[in-house]
C-alpha cells in the first residue's frame, strides 16, 4: 500500500495548467509577441514591426485574448485572438518537438473553450516550427476531434520567382476593357468590387463580412498595414462606356501588391466581378502586376490561396506559381439559428 500510494497521489493530481490566459501571464509578453513576429517572418508571412507592441497593448487592455504554454516554466506557444463585431482572426504558434503536441492541443482547446461570447467566426492561423512539428500538428488537426467545434481549412503559401531577363509576358485585354492604377482608386471604390467578388466563394472568409469591414481592411492595407502598397504592380481594369457625358469607365478587377522585403512581394489581393469572369482579365492583371514587380526589381512574388478555391490556384499555376509550403486555418462558425 505505501508503495503504491504516492503514485495513486500523482496520478489523481490533475496536471499542472500549462495554459495561461494572457492577461494573468506575468513573464513578458512583449517578448513572446516579438519571437512570435519572428517565427512567422522566417515563414515568409508579414507582421508590421509595429505588431508586437500594438498586441502586447491590446492584450493587457482585453481587446485581444491570448493564452500562453508554457509547460514546466519553459515558453511553448502562444496564441492571440483579435476580437472585433463578432469576428475572431488570429494565431496560434507552437515550438518544440513533436512529442510535446498534447500541449499545442491544450492551447487549441483553451481558444475553444474561452471564445466570447456573441462571436460569428474565428479563424485562426496555425504555425509551429520546427517544421516537422508543423506537419505533425498539422496532422493530429486533421483528424476528426469531437471535443473540438474547429474545422480546419487548408491554405496554401505558392512563390513565383521573378527573372528581369524573362519577364512574363503582357496579356491583352478584351475589347473596351483597360488597365489603370489601382492605389489611385483609393479603398471605398475597391472595395465595391473587392467584397461582390468575394462573397459566396471558397476565399470570402478571407476579406470581410460586410462590405464596411472590406473597406476598413482595405484602407488598411493601403495605408501599408502589411507592408508598402507597390503602385506600378497594383493594376486595375475598367470597362469604357459610353454615357450622355461621354466615355465612362467601370470598375470590373484588380490586383494588391505590397512590399515584403527589397527582393520579395505579396500579392495580397486580386479579383474581379463575376460578370467579367472567364474572359482573361484575371489572368491580364496577374500578368500586369508580375511584370511591373519585375520592373520594380522584385525578384519573386507569393501569395496565399485557399485549396478549395480552385479557380484562383489554376490561374496562379499557369502562370508559373508553385506551392512552397502548406498551412492551416481553424476556423469556427457560429451555428445558423434555425
Ligand atoms: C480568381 C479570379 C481573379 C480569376 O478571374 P478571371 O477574370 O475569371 O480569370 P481569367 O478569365 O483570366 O481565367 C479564369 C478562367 O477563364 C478562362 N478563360 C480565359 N479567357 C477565356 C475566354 N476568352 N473564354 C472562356 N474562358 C476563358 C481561363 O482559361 C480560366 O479558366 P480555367 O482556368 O478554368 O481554364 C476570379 O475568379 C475572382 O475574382 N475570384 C474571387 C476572388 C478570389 O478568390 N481571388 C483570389 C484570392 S487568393
Amino acid at each position: 500500500m505505501s508503495q503504491t500510494s504516492p503514485t495513486r497521489t500523482a496520478s489523481s493530481v490533475p496536471p499542472a495548467a500549462q495554459v495561461t490566459p494572457a492577461a494573468q501571464y506575468h513573464g513578458d509578453l512583449l517578448e513572446l509577441l516579438v519571437e512570435m513576429r519572428r517565427a512567422l517572418k522566417a515563414r515568409g508571412e508579414s507582421l508590421p514591426p509595429t505588431w508586437p507592441e500594438e498586441a502586447e497593448g491590446e492584450l493587457r487592455a482585453k481587446r485581444m485574448l491570448g493564452w500562453v504554454l508554457e509547460p514546466r516554466g519553459e515558453r511553448r506557444g502562444l496564441a492571440v485572438l483579435a476580437v472585433r463585431n463578432g469576428r475572431g482572426f488570429g494565431q496560434i504558434h507552437f515550438s518544440g518537438g513533436p512529442q510535446e503536441l498534447p500541449g499545442a492541443m491544450e492551447m487549441v482547446r483553451a481558444v475553444d473553450t474561452h471564445r466570447p461570447p456573441g462571436m460569428r467566426r474565428i479563424d485562426l492561423a496555425v504555425s509551429a516550427d520546427p517544421e516537422e512539428t508543423e506537419s505533425a500538428w498539422g496532422k493530429l488537426l486533421d483528424a476528426p476531434d469531437p471535443k473540438l467545434t474547429f474545422t480546419v481549412v487548408h491554405r496554401r503559401a505558392m512563390v513565383r520567382k521573378l527573372d528581369p531577363s524573362l519577364p512574363p509576358p503582357a496579356e491583352t485585354l478584351p475589347e473596351r476593357f483597360r488597365f489603370v492604377p489601382a492605389l489611385a482608386l483609393g479603398p471605398a471604390l475597391l472595395a465595391s468590387i473587392d467584397f461582390p467578388s468575394f462573397v459566396g466563394g471558397p476565399d470570402e472568409a478571407m476579406v470581410a463580412e460586410t462590405p464596411e469591414d472590406n473597406e476598413r481592411l482595405l484602407r488598411g492595407l493601403l495605408e501599408g498595414d502589411l507592408g508598402a502598397p507597390l503602385r506600378e504592380a497594383s493594376a486595375a481594369v475598367v470597362l469604357e462606356e459610353e454615357s450622355s457625358e461621354g466615355p465612362k469607365g467601370h470598375l470590373v478587377g484588380f490586383s494588391l501588391c505590397l512590399e515584403e522585403n527589397p527582393h520579395s512581394a505579396l500579392l495580397a489581393d486580386i479579383a474581379v466581378l463575376p460578370k467579367y469572369r472567364k474572359q482573361g482579365i484575371g489572368k491580364a492583371i496577374l500578368a500586369r502586376s508580375l511584370r511591373g514587380l519585375v520592373a520594380l526589381g522584385f525578384t519573386e512574388a507569393r501569395l496565399w490561396v485557399t485549396e478549395a478555391n480552385t479557380g484562383a490556384l489554376k490561374l496562379y499555376e499557369r502562370a508559373g506559381f508553385t506551392t512552397e509550403r502548406l498551412g492551416r486555418i481553424l476556423r469556427w462558425t457560429a451555428p445558423r439559428a434555425s
